[in-house]
């Protein structure tokens, strides 16, 4: 049966006051929505489509059996924050404290919110890079803050640096960073992390450097993490996902890396919005990066064999493909064929063509006129297969 509220409280809930007024259900939901809908090919919503690895699976429901069912420690399971340190120091020679520098969060999402209302107050201000990924600037609206939308700039989606300069103000307290990019799919060099060092030196500004696609890098390039930069490590909270790196975007593990001070910052937060995420994962986790300390090393190579593959069977389609240098994502051009307006061509690439991909334009505070959608290259070969013969077929027929 309904639930009938009194008259005077539907009209209070009717006069709800939002504090995002302007957010909607995300682009990536709608799409994903819509293909399963339409029977469509979903290269829209940036998750595999392929099964985990069966140990991973085995390992989470051990973990569940042998009663890891209670509340985890706050700052994440022991064991999994000393095989993140490991892994760390394997990754990229480092040495990083498990008690003090490391915090198990609710995928990398919670970590980049926690890190957000950590250092954004009321008034104060954060700079993020349009195309933005679509959590930063909601997350430093609900801290009473400004999100300054600075475009990267065309070709290539470069860093204007002199803009972020300008932009500084008593106000900035944060700039949102995120290598490999999505959507952009490009990678920062150590150049682009010397420039950021230098425009934020001396002020009071932090970093929050979501690198959930650390491994997930092209042609032998190696990542720029902002850990391996001394002076931006200082004022850095650095973002990964286990989602992304196990193939596994549900099973909602992230971690956050920062300075010991930073880290309490940190945690005040992550307490009191989470506490603590699922335990048996965390302890799968552990015991999977023990059992295979090095699975992570087969992901660059994965990832561009789909890239490839990809590019190769679009080469001749009309489409044009910029360079993705990572990230599970590959950029189409669609100027050959239609106005830059990718709503719409999205649009019929999913009625028409029976395709999803995501439209650029969600990403920017601002859009331009743009020609590009973006396709999710974390897919099984026999789905991107059959996604870019539908993609040729319909180039054909425009
Ligand atoms: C750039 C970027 N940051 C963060 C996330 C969220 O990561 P998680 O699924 O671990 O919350 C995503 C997921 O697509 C992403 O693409």
């Amino acid at each position: 049966m309904a639930l009938r509220w009194p008259r005077r409280t539907r009209k209070r809930i009717h006069m709800f006051r939002s504090k995002l007024p302007d957010v909607g259900t995300t682009i990536f939901t709608v799409m994903s929505r819509r293909a399963r809908e339409l029977g469509a090919l979903n290269l829209g919503q940036g998750f595999p489509d392929y099964p985990i690895d069966s140990r991973l699976t085995e390992l989470v429901t051990e973990a569940m059996a042998q009663g890891f069912n209670q509340y985890a420690p706050m700052e994440g399971v022991l064991e999994l924050r000393q095989q993140i340190a490991r892994k760390l120091s394997a990754s990229y020679e480092l040495t990083v404290n498990s008690e003090t520098e490391i915090t198990v969060t609710l995928g990398a999402t919670e970590a980049i919110y926690d890190t957000i209302q950590a250092v954004i107050g009321p008034g104060e201000e954060a700079i993020a890079f349009d195309p933005a990924y679509d959590s930063y600037e909601p997350a430093v609206r609900l801290a009473g803050g400004r999100c300054i939308r600075l475009p990267l700039i065309p070709p290539g989606f470069r860093y204007d640096w002199d803009a972020v300069k300008a932009a500084i103000n008593p106000r900035t307290r944060l700039v949102l960073f995120n290598s490999p990019h999505n959507p952009a799919c490009t990678a920062a060099s150590v150049e682009d992390l010397n420039a950021l060092a230098d425009v934020i030196r001396g002020h009071d500004i932090y970093v929050m450097s979501d690198e959930v696609y650390e491994h997930v890098t092209y042609d032998g390039r190696a990542h720029a993490s902002v850990l391996k930069h001394p002076e931006l490590a200082e004022k850095a909270f650095v973002v990964f996902s286990f989602g992304k790196t196990m193939h596994a975007t549900g099973i909602r593990v992230g971690y956050c890396i920062a300075p010991p001070e930073l880290t309490r910052e940190l945690r005040k937060v992550h307490q009191f919005n989470t506490f603590s995420i699922a335990h048996a994962p965390q302890v799968a986790i552990a015991r999977y990066l023990a059992e295979k300390p090095d699975a992570w090393r087969a992901l660059p190579a994965f990832f561009q064999a789909k890239r490839d593959r990809v590019r190769t069977a679009l080469a001749k389609s009309g489409f044009t493909l910029p360079p993705a240098q990572g990230t599970y994502f590959q950029l189409l051009d669609f100027s050959a064929f239609a106005p830059p307006d990718d709503v719409a061509f999205a649009e019929r690439l999913l009625t028409e063509a029976g395709v999803a991909t995501i439209p650029l334009s969600p990403f920017y505070a601002a859009p331009p006129a743009l020609p590009v959608l973006r396709l999710c290259i974390a897919k099984q070969d026999s789905t991107l297969d059959a996604a870019v013969q539908r993609l040729n077929e319909f180039a054909a027929r425009l």
